[in-house]
């Protein structure tokens, strides 16, 4: 049975990392005034420059021997296709359906998935425009003026992440919340300042049975009752994005105003299926689009380009090279940007609820590392906080800066200031504090030492179709990482017993069960004191 650290390209890349080990990154641009054209690369209003990274020509060669050596080509057209490649859910994966603006069918089971992805569109296409233009009305005959998406995981922080990136193209006179946590002052602070009558509920789950979402939609549909009309108007208040129609329809909504999805889009993965309604409501039908138009050219980039100018296969082999050889336990994400402030927390999702794995696709133990830890947060507010320990602490933290170039207007100079720090800090984690000399560095313990690697990822601007593109390049970096690690990146089963636990724990919260741990049961014996009171 092939043995991945046992491959001679894994072997190769370990001797490799022990003879480039003491390199400095620094040292490779004076051996090659060309190393930023050769190593850096366009894919439509994307720029990745990752030439400052600790990876000498003959590292990158061997790494994309390992994707060549790997199942890539094959899982990929799979991927594409529509086969399973979801093996212990036995499912397809096909959130690239979702955004497939081209022509031609696409099979599944026999059966063409584009018309009902098009009826979809067509369905969230009538509905934004009913909500945005007004024609939607709630049950005393006045507009829409809030929307609350009630979910959580991928039902959340998609969509979420999006508006907020895209708030500049927000209709004026829509505001928008996400309620997620179970924790009920969630909920309670939102509906504090709304006011029933002008306020639209879309619960999004794909299942209709995770438990956080169905108690903050139970908690708004009551609210709703409460302050405004019956439940004959819940129905004008409350719309569903799932797969679980029936369910959606006995919390009382209407069936028109179930947005469907599908089995085969996994949570992670769902904002460009109707999970991302929110989007349409927020930047109109058409931003959205832009948005899978972003995200298909980057697929098509993805499928087409070969591996050596595939921007989502070399982040992907930088990553490997990182956690696989340098040790690199965590990767840093931080977009000098403040709309995509909430871009760490969706790849954090993306990339450990995909990555986070232990097992191969066979159900055997891997003996390396996998998806690494991802954590971030936005400059310069990191500079002030975190950075001191990426500059001089004894971690190795690969960082992700990423910028859009086109200011504001009104705001040119904070946008200037933005990026020249960007950029200092990419400089400053590279060089340290003594530049060249190594031997002043020794000299000087509270010097930085440098040498500490990272990529820049440019967006022309921050548009829909630019976001659309550079979330489908990190999912096609996650997915490239776990064909490599041989791994499935598309379940969850950790995430599945927390939820099965938590069901159980509740149901028998007032038994004095044996089936749980001592730790446990003297916990709920604790909490049952207190809550009771
Ligand atoms: O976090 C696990 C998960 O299953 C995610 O994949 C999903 O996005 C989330 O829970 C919420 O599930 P649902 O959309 O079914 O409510």
């Amino acid at each position: 049975m092939f043995q991945l650290t046992r491959s001679v390209t894994w072997q190769a890349l370990k001797r490799l990392y022990d003879e480039t080990a003491n390199d400095r990154i620094r040292d490779y641009f004076n051996a090659d005034p060309q190393r930023f054209e050769k190593m850096s690369l366009r894919v439509g209003g994307l720029f990745l420059d990752y030439s400052k990274h600790q990876i000498s020509s003959d590292v990158l060669d061997k790494l994309l021997e390992l994707a060549n050596h790997s199942a890539l080509v094959q899982r990929r057209a799979q991927m594409f296709s529509g086969d399973i490649i979801n093996v212990t859910e036995n499912r397809p994966v096909l959130h690239t359906a979702l955004r497939n603006l081209g022509e031609g069918p696409l099979m599944v089971d026999g059966q063409d998935v584009m018309p009902e992805i098009q009826r979809t569109r067509e369905q969230i296409k009538q509905f934004s425009e009913a909500v945005r233009s007004g024609e939607w009305k709630g049950y005393s005959g006045e507009r829409i003026k809030d929307v609350v998406n009630i979910g959580i995981g991928g039902s959340d922080l998609g969509p979420n992440m999006a508006c907020r990136a895209l708030l500049k193209y927000r209709h004026p006179d829509l505001s928008f919340h996400f309620v997620s946590n179970v924790d009920g002052t969630h909920i309670q602070k939102v509906l504090k300042r709304l006011d029933p009558a002008t306020t639209l509920f879309i619960v999004s789950t794909k299942t209709f049975s995770t438990q956080e979402t169905l108690l903050n939609a139970h908690t708004a549909r009551r609210w709703f009752l409460e302050n405004a009309g019956d439940d004959a108007d819940v129905g004008a208040h409350f719309v569903a994005a799932s797969t679980n129609l029936k369910a959606a329809m006995e919390f009382g909504i209407r069936e028109e105003n179930v947005f469907e999805f599908w089995a085969w889009v996994g949570g992670r993965y769902s904002m460009w299926s109707s999970i991302g309604l929110p989007i349409a409501l927020s930047i109109g039908y058409d931003g959205f689009i832009a948005m899978l138009e972003g995200a298909y050219e980057m697929d098509q980039h993805f499928l087409n380009a070969p591996f050596h100018d595939n921007m989502p296969v070399l982040m992907a082999l930088i990553g490997i090279w990182y956690i696989n050889f340098a040790g690199a336990e965590t990767q840093a994400i931080v977009p000098y940007d403040q709309a995509l402030h909430q871009l760490p927390s969706f790849l954090q999702q993306l990339d450990m609820e995909s990555n986070g794995k232990s097992v191969d696709i066979f159900g055997h133990p891997v003996d390396y590392k996998t998806g690494p830890i991802v954590w971030g947060q936005t400059g310069s507010n990191g500079q002030h906080a975190f950075f001191q320990l990426l500059h001089q602490g004894t971690r190795y933290v690969p960082i992700d800066f990423i910028a859009s170039l086109k200011p504001e207007p009104g705001v040119e100079d904070h946008h200037f200031a933005l990026l020249t720090n960007m950029l200092a800090q990419a400089n400053a984690f590279m060089v340290g504090s003594q530049g060249d000399s190594k031997e002043l560095s020794q000299l000087d313990p509270y010097s930085c030492p440098g040498n500490r690697p990272s990529s820049v990822l440019l967006l022309d601007e921050l548009t829909p179709k630019n976001l659309g593109a550079l979330i489908a390049l990190y999912e096609h970096k996650v997915f490239v990482q776990g064909v490599i690690w041989n791994i499935n990146s598309f379940d969850q089963w950790g995430v599945q017993l927390g939820k099965r636990i938590a069901g159980e724990i509740s149901e028998r919260i007032d038994e004095r069960s044996q089936d749980f741990d001592g730790s446990t049961q003297g916990l709920l014996a604790f909490v049952r004191q207190h809550f009771d009171g």
